[in-house]
């Protein structure tokens, strides 16, 4: 056996693993998406307002970046704030501000001075200091009344209209505003009507909510957003992508083990990357091989194993059931009689549970088929059996 330190070393001198996944992609770990990218650029462009939707780990977030990148790069001052990241009204706000002031990088980096008559733009005026990067950063008290956080967006509004550069207020995990307030999203309406010149683009996986802020009627923004949905990911662009960067690795595979890996674990792009990475990490020849895929797929899960036994248990037990019974075979009928015998559990316990577990992203229903979110988790529970 080789030691482990050899193997670390080993690890450190080839070159690096060519496949990413957990968080946003941009530049050659980017494929696909054109019809997609082009649609958000030209609405970007056009002051157009657009929902952007898919489930979890579709790869919005990347996609949003990639259109932030080409529209700047076309004159377009963007602000981008992830509202999940945000824990009160108060951080909002100054990720807002924030945002705005970077895009007045270059004249705000002349110092203090500069950010300081800049934060008088705001009604609300909002601390200031400049980061080691010379670049401004806004806050204000986290707990910022929610009439004074609207003025803030407001201002955002304002300030990215005036001039004749596009403005575009990107709003990343949007579902997640009616927990800094329920009220705010009914500010956007009125905001859209006032600055039609501003493209405002909100995205989010959570589909009920997305439903309930934005699609449905009298939802706070129905009727003002174009949506646009993310399907999986081309499988033959994707495929293509698995080979190129393998190559771009030192490492050849072929085009038929993309494809496994695909059918594998698919159709998620997060997963495919997941699990190409792996399967890439294991691989000890110059060529990988479908061996390679099994390890690859072992070591995830085995990688991931004590995450999954503590949240595993921390679920009540009916939910467990259904998981178990979900992992094993996800059902297109997951309310009728069939599937609550298959768990033992009454029709009702089982309608709960689902509700539940949806609500918590370890279930969806993407394609009409109640599954597991995460591939890698329904096989370490249909290999432990956890129940
Ligand atoms: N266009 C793409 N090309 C290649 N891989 C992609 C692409 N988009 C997404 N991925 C893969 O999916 C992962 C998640 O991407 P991203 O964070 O953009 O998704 P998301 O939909 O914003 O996720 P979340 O719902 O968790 O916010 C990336 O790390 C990458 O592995
Ligand atoms: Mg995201």
């Amino acid at each position: 056996m080789r030691n482990a330190s050899r193997v670390v070393l080993e690890a450190v001198a080839s070159p690096p693993n060519p496949f990413r996944y957990g968080s946003p992609v941009t530049g050659a770990n980017f494929t696909g998406r054109t019809v997609e990218h082009q649609a958000l650029v030209s609405r970007m462009a056009d002051g157009l307002n657009v929902s952007l939707v898919s489930p979890r780990r579709y790869g919005k977030t990347s996609l949003l970046l990639r259109a932030e990148g080409t529209i700047t790069r076309a004159g377009a001052s963007v602000v981008h704030v992830n509202v999940l990241r945000c824990p009160d009204l108060g951080h909002f706000a100054a990720a807002l501000a924030t945002g705005l002031a970077q895009t007045h990088g270059r004249r705000l980096r002349r110092g203090v001075a500069a950010a300081s008559d800049f934060r008088r733009r705001f009604r609300v005026t909002p601390a200031v200091e400049l980061g080691d990067d010379g670049k401004a950063r806004f806050s204000f008290v986290p707990s910022l009344a929610a009439k004074d956080a609207t003025s803030v967006l407001e201002d955002v509004y304002r300030l990215l209209a005036e001039g004749d550069r596009s403005g575009v207020l990107v709003l990343d995990e949007f579902d997640a505003i009616v927990d800094l307030n329920p009220t705010l999203p009914n500010a956007f309406k009125g905001l859209a009507d006032s600055y039609p010149q501003v493209s405002l683009v909100v995205a989010g996986s959570r589909r009920h909510m997305m439903e309930r802020l934005v699609h449905v009627h009298g939802a706070p923004l129905y009727g003002m957003t174009q949506p646009i949905s993310l399907g999986p990911i081309d499988p033959d662009a994707m495929a293509r992508y698995l080979v190129r960067r393998s190559a771009a690795g030192d490492k050849k595979m072929p085009p038929a083990i993309a494809g496994t890996i695909i059918g594998r674990i698919g159709p998620v792009p997060n997963d495919i990357q997941h699990l190409a990475y792996e399967t890439f990490a294991v691989a000890s020849g110059p060529i990988i091989t479908d061996a390679d895929i099994d390890t690859g797929l072992d070591q995830a899960i085995s990688l991931a194993e004590a995450t999954y036994s503590v949240t595993w248990h921390e679920r009540p037990v009916v939910q467990r059931r259904v998981l178990s019974a979900l992992a094993a075979q996800p059902t297109g009928e997951p309310f009728g009689g069939a599937f609550a015998r298959r768990t033992g559990l009454a029709t009702s316990s089982v309608q709960r549970a689902i509700e539940a577990l949806v609500n918590d992203e370890w279930v969806a229903d993407d394609g009409g088929l109640w599954h597991l979110t995460d591939p890698f988790l329904a096989r370490w529970v249909q290999a432990e059996d956890p129940r």
